[in-house]
C-alpha cells in the first residue's frame, strides 16, 4: 500500500507509547486507511473522529458512531472511557485555540501513560499550541510516487474490465503519458478522475489523457488563487538579458533531470527576482522560463488574497502553496510581488496579510518541492526588504532600459510578430531615436504607426515610425529621478540581467 514506510514509522512510534502523533498530509482519505490497518495490525481497536459524524468506531461509512460527539471536547472526553485504541481526528486543528480542548488533549495523553494506543491528529501545515508541542511527534505523509499512480491506473482498468466491457486504446507510451499526467493529484482524486474516464463511455482512449489535464486544472483553480498559465513564447522572443538568459539556461540541465542532478550534488533552483523598469521584459521573462525549462506554468494571483473575509485567506494562501508543491516540478511565477506584501506591515486588516508575508517568507526558504520561483517588481521602495535577503531566492536581477542592441533586437522581435519586415526599416535610426525606451514603449511606437498607415492606406516606412517615436514620451524623460535612484540601488544589492 502507498505511504508504508510512513504507517511502519507510525506502528513504531505507538508501540513505543508516542501518545500525540501529527501526520501531516493532504490525503486524508489515504491516511484513514493507512490508520485502520496500523491499529488492527497492533491489534486496536480504531476510531475515527470528524467534526461532522463524531466519534466512529472504525473506519468505515457503516461503522456505528457514538451519540453526542461531533463536540470535540466532549469526543475527546469519550475517548477516556474507551479501552485501548487509535482514536484518529480529522480537522482537529480547528479546535486547538479553544483551552477546554487543548486540556481535554492533554488529559487523554495523560491516560495513554497508563494504557496502550495513542491520538493522531491528520491534517496539513497544523500549528499546535505551545501547551501540546512538547507532548507531540509530526510525521509526513510521502506523496505518492509514480508507481503508485501506475499502480492505481493498472488496478482500476483491472477492476472495470471484470465488471463491464472496457476498451483500452492507449498504447504503452499513452499509458506513460496518462500516469505521468496524473502526478501532483493525490490518489484519491486521481482514482476518482480514471473512473470517470473508463465509466463515462466505457473506454481509454488518447484524447483521454488531456482530459487528466483539465480536470487537474480544476483541482488547481478551486482555490481562486492559483492559474494554470498558457505556455508562452520562449526566451527567443525576449531582447537582451543575456545575463538572465544565460543564468537560466546554465539550470535547464538540473531542471529536466532532478535526480541525476541531486545525485551529482545539485539541487533544483529556489527561484529569482527580477527588479527593475516597467516594460522591459520582466512579465515576459518569467512566463518564458516555463517555456523554455519544459514545465507548466502555474500564476499565483494574489490581488483577490485579502478580499475574503480574514481567517480564509490565510488558510487559502497556504492550501495554493500546498497545491503548488504538489504539482511540481512546476514554475510559479508571482508578478509585482510588492504589490501582493506591500500592506505587510500595516496591520489594518488584523494582522492577516503580515503573517501571510511570514508564512510566504518562510514557505519561499524551507519548501520542499521542486517549485521555481519567478517573482517580478517594478517598484523596490514598496517591496518589503525581507525579499531582498540571501537565501530567498538564488540571484535578485535588475531589468534596467534596453541598450543599443537590445532595441534592434526588440524592433526586429516586434515587426516580425506584425507581418512587418524589418529589413525595410532603416533600424539603426530607429534605434537611436529610441534612446530611453523600454521595450513596452518601442512596441507601442510600433502598433500605433501601424494604425496610422494602415488607415491612411499606406505601408509602414522609417519616416512613419519615427514619426511616432518622436511623438512618444518614454517613461524615463517623464520620471528620470525615479529610475536614476533605483539604477544606483539596484547596482549595490543585484546582477545585472543584461
Ligand atoms: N526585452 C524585451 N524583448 C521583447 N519584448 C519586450 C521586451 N521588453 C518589453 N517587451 C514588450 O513589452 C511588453 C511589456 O513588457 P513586460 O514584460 O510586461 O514588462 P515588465 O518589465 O513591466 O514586466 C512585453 O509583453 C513585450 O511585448
Ligand atoms: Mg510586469
Amino acid at each position: 500500500m502507498p505511504g508504508d514506510a510512513t504507517f511502519d514509522e507510525l506502528q513504531l512510534l505507538v508501540r513505543a507509547r508516542y501518545a500525540l502523533i501529527v501526520l501531516d498530509t493532504v490525503e486524508v482519505e489515504r491516511a484513514e486507511e493507512g490508520l485502520a490497518l496500523t491499529a488492527s495490525r497492533l491489534n486496536l481497536l480504531y476510531f475515527s473522529w470528524s467534526r461532522s459524524r463524531g466519534l466512529r468506531r472504525g473506519a468505515l461509512p457503516s461503522d456505528p458512531t457514538v451519540d453526542q460527539t461531533d463536540d470535540p471536547a466532549l469526543a475527546l472526553a469519550q475517548i477516556r472511557e474507551e479501552g485501548a485504541g487509535l482514536f484518529h481526528f480529522r480537522g482537529l486543528s480547528a479546535h486547538l485555540d479553544d483551552p477546554a480542548v487543548v486540556s481535554h488533549v492533554l488529559d487523554v495523553v495523560q491516560q495513554f501513560n497508563a494504557r496502550r494506543g495513542a491520538l493522531v491528529l491528520t491534517g496539513h501545515g497544523i500549528r499546535l499550541p505551545d501547551a501540546l508541542r512538547p507532548h507531540a511527534t509530526v510525521i509526513r505523509l510521502a506523496g505518492a510516487t509514480f508507481d503508485d499512480y501506475r499502480q492505481l491506473l493498472e488496478r482500476l482498468i483491472r477492476e472495470y474490465s471484470a465488471r463491464m466491457p472496457v476498451k483500452i486504446e492507449l498504447t504503452a507510451a499513452d499509458r506513460l503519458r496518462l500516469v505521468n499526467n496524473l502526478t501532483g493529484l493525490t490518489l484519491n482524486e486521481a482514482e476518482k478522475i480514471i473512473t470517470k474516464l473508463i465509466v463515462d463511455d466505457g473506454a481509454l482512449r488518447p484524447h483521454d489523457i488531456e482530459r487528466v489535464n483539465a480536470a487537474k486544472r480544476q483541482i488547481v483553480e478551486q482555490d481562486g488563487l492559483l492559474e494554470f498559465h498558457p505556455q508562452s513564447e520562449g526566451l527567443d522572443q525576449v531582447a537582451g538579458l543575456g545575463g538572465l538568459k544565460q543564468w537560466l539556461a546554465r539550470r535547464r540541465a538540473v531542471v529536466a533531470e532532478p535526480q541525476r542532478a541531486q545525485a551529482f550534488g545539485l539541487s533544483f533552483p529556489k527561484g529569482v527576482l527580477l527588479l527593475g523598469v516597467p516594460g522591459c521584459g520582466k512579465s515576459l521573462c518569467a512566463k518564458s522560463v516555463a517555456h523554455e525549462w519544459g514545465l507548466p506554468l502555474l500564476k499565483l494571483d494574489p490581488s483577490n488574497l485579502y478580499d475574503k473575509f480574514v481567517g480564509e485567506s490565510e488558510h487559502n494562501f497556504k492550501r495554493a502553496m500546498l497545491t503548488a508543491e504538489r504539482l511540481a516540478p512546476i514554475v510559479l511565477w508571482i508578478d509585482e510581488l510588492e504589490k501582493a506584501f506591500a500592506s505587510a506591515s500595516a496591520d489594518a486588516d488584523g494582522g492577516v496579510s503580515h503573517r501571510i508575508f511570514g508564512t510566504f517568507l518562510s514557505w519561499l526558504q524551507e519548501r520542499k518541492g521542486d517549485v521555481f520561483v519567478v517573482a517580478t517588481s517594478n517598484d523596490v521602495a514598496k517591496l518589503p526588504p525581507e525579499f531582498i535577503r540571501k537565501g530567498r531566492f538564488d540571484e535578485i536581477f535588475f531589468v534596467d532600459l534596453p541598450g543599443e542592441g537590445a532595441r534592434a533586437e526588440i524592433l526586429r522581435i516586434h515587426l516580425s510578430k506584425r507581418k512587418q519586415d524589418p529589413l525595410l526599416i532603416d533600424l539603426p535610426r530607429v534605434v537611436a531615436a529610441t534612446t530611453g525606451f523600454s521595450g513596452a514603449e518601442i512596441e507601442e511606437s510600433i502598433v500605433s504607426a501601424m494604425y496610422a498607415v494602415f488607415s491612411a492606406g499606406t505601408s509602414l516606412t522609417t519616416e512613419t515610425l519615427l514619426a511616432e517615436v518622436a511623438a512618444t514620451r518614454p517613461l524615463s524623460t517623464t520620471m528620470p529621478e525615479r529610475l536614476d535612484a533605483l539604477r544606483r540601488w539596484a547596482t549595490q544589492r543585484t546582477v545585472a540581467a543584461d
